[in-house]
C-alpha cells in the first residue's frame, strides 16, 4: 500500500490511521485482547504495517509497533526516511507507543517525524521529539 507523504493532509493521516486499523485485525492477541496496529509511513509513499503477536511467555510478546519498524528493515533495509507513524487499536482505547518501542523508534525515527496515535482525549498528532526526549545515545570517546 501507499499514502501520499504529505500528512498535512488530514486525508493522509486518516489514510495511515486505517491502515494501521486493517493491520490491528491480524493481531495474534489471546492473552491480553488488545489488537493494535501500526502502520509507517515513508517519504517515497511506501507503508509498513505491523500488528502485535503475543506469546504464551508473556514477556515474549512483540509490540505492533516494533514489529512493523523490523518488518520495515527487513524488507528494504534502514536508509528510508519514514514521516510519520500511526498506531491504532480495535479496543477503543488511549495506545500511544509503550517506552520500549520510543526508543527503538529513536533509531530509525528522526525527531520531526509525526506519530499518530488514540490518546485519553482522542486522536494525537504529536512530533517524535515530544514522545521520547533524552532518548537513550551511545556516545564512545
Ligand atoms: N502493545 C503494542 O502492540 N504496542 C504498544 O505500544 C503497547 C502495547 C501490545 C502488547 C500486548 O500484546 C498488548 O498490547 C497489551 O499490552
Amino acid at each position: 500500500m501507499s499514502v501520499s507523504p504529505n500528512l498535512l493532509d488530514p486525508t493522509g493521516a486518516e489514510q495511515l490511521l486505517s491502515a494501521a486499523r486493517e493491520t490491528a485485525a491480524h493481531a495474534y492477541a489471546p492473552y491480553s485482547g488488545f489488537r493494535v496496529g501500526a502502520a509507517l509511513l515513508f517519504e517515497d509513499g511506501h507503508v509498513a504495517t505491523g500488528c502485535n503477536v503475543e506469546n504464551v511467555s508473556f514477556g515474549l510478546t512483540s509490540c505492533a509497533e516494533r514489529n512493523a519498524l523490523f518488518r520495515a528493515v527487513s524488507e528494504r533495509g534502514a536508509s528510508h526516511h519514514i514521516v510519520a507513524i500511526a498506531v491504532m487499536n480495535l479496543n477503543n482505547a488511549a495506545s500511544p507507543p509503550c517506552g520500549a518501542c520510543r526508543q527503538v523508534m529513536s533509531e530509525f525515527v528522526a525527531p520531526d517525524a509525526v506519530v499518530i496515535f488514540p490518546g485519553d482525549e482522542g486522536v494525537e498528532i504529536r512530533p517524535f521529539a515530544e514522545l521520547l526526549p533524552f532518548s537513550f545515545h551511545l556516545t564512545t570517546k
